[in-house]
């Protein structure tokens, strides 16, 4: 498959899917990676990993639809089937999901539905949750809201700070991140209104899962 990777900053997760590519575990291709900033430390990997990237910036367009637009049209060039968001720091119109139907997904530092939206884990922390975790969905213009396809949790300690905590759900986004697109890949994703369903035996739940691969 023809991997579109969008990108907003430091690009840790597009690293997990880099090196689970190299390592064989993955057998797409990355073809195109989209910053919206320039100077960012995702730049840096693409240029390490000789990986195809451009920079398209919201505020080089008179409107959110022309930038979009742009976007879609880069990717659609490159051949992209599933465009992933890791870290992208934007909301995605219809205007751009239309041109990939159930095709975009995304990576959020917490158990949709809770703590949609920015600093989910500065929200856990000062909700007092003690279970929090990170998903992969696919995007629909619900913001961070569309179908689950895999979670993984964490506990939350008492020591926790914000930082410490997200250290803690980012070493799992990188792993149901990249075993996610295998999913897709492998053509074992389907979904039902808001169900997915992973064919094969799996449910894309970590740490409950004993079957899960580990990315
Ligand atoms: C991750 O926590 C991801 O869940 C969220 O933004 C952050 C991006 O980190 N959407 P990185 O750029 O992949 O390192």
């Amino acid at each position: 498959m023809n991997l579109g990777v969008l990108v907003s900053g430091r690009g840790s997760n597009l690293q997990a899917i880099v090196d689970a590519v190299e390592g064989g575990k993955l057998k797409d291709r990355i073809s195109l990676v989209v910053s919206d900033k320039e100077g960012v430390q995702a730049i840096e990997r693409c240029k390490r990993h000789g990986l195809p990237y451009m920079v398209i910036k919201r505020k080089d367009f008179l409107s959110k639809e022309e930038f979009e637009l742009a976007i879609v049209k880069e990717l659609k060039r490159a051949g992209v089937e599933l465009v992933v968001l890791a870290g992208f720091m934007r909301i995605l119109s219809s205007t751009f999901l239309n041109a990939f139907p159930m095709k975009v997904i995304n990576i959020h530092p917490s158990l949709t539905p809770a703590f949609q939206g920015l600093n989910a884990q500065r929200q856990a922390i000062e909700y007092g949750v003690r279970i929090a975790g990170c998903t992969v969905h696919f995007v629909t213009e619900e913001l961070d809201g569309g179908p689950v396809i895999a979670q993984a949790c964490v506990p939350v300690l008492p020591e926790d700070t914000e930082e410490s905590l997200s250290h803690r759900i980012l070493s799992y986004e990188h792993r149901i991140l990249p075993q996610v697109i295998s999913w897709i890949s492998q053509g074992r994703v389907k979904v039902d209104g808001r169900k997915v369903i992973v064919e094969g035996g799996e449910y894309g739940s970590i740490p409950f899962n004993p079957n899960l691969e580990d990315f």
